[in-house]
């Protein structure tokens, strides 16, 4: 890539520090403001990353009742939200359990993905292989301080 297409995309990417989970769930919130219904969002980093966590503060944009926990084991959470005063559907999903892409066609993954829904995915490889598109991402970071995290949204 040359230079300045690379100076484009980095000042594009934002950056953010958080310092507990709780910031992180704000700066999940504050994100929640981009998303367009429809929209299919894919989350990557390493476990304990704080993907979750961000999750849970734009859960909590969409006014979401539900308690948000990471799918792990059921793959897919389904929560019931509201934008502008119309009901939603927020499907969180996590594939880190998910070993093919049969296995995604199986748990429904297609029938997910509608006019009227959000996807919120952690780790979305398996998703992007199969819609063979680039997904809006985040990405999260952790280096040696304990609480940081560092979010590019
Ligand atoms: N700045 C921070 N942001 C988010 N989580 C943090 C932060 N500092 C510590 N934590 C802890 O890190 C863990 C993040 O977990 P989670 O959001 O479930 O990660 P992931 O979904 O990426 O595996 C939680 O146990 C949380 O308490
Ligand atoms: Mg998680």
């Amino acid at each position: 890539m040359c230079l300045f297409c690379y100076k484009i995309i980095f000042t594009l990417i934002n950056k953010i520090l958080t310092y507990s989970p709780e910031e992180t769930q704000e700066a999940g919130f504050d994100f929640a403001s981009t998303i367009n219904l429809s929209d299919v969002i894919g989350f990557t980093g390493e476990l304990g990353s704080g993907k979750t966590q961000f999750i849970k503060g734009i859960c909590k944009y969409f006014q979401v009742k539900d308690v948000v926990n990471s799918p792990t084991f059921l793959i897919v959470n389904e929560y019931k939200g509201s934008l502008n005063n119309k009901d939603i559907t927020i499907n969180h999903f996590d594939l880190y359990r998910l070993k093919s892409e049969s296995e995604l066609l199986s748990i429904g993954f297609d029938n997910y993905i509608s006019e009227n829904s959000i996807c919120l995915i952690e780790w979305p490889d398996l998703a992007i292989q199969h819609l063979g598109i680039e997904l809006k991402s985040v990405n999260f970071d952790y280096r040696n301080k304990e609480n940081e995290r560092i979010i590019y949204t």
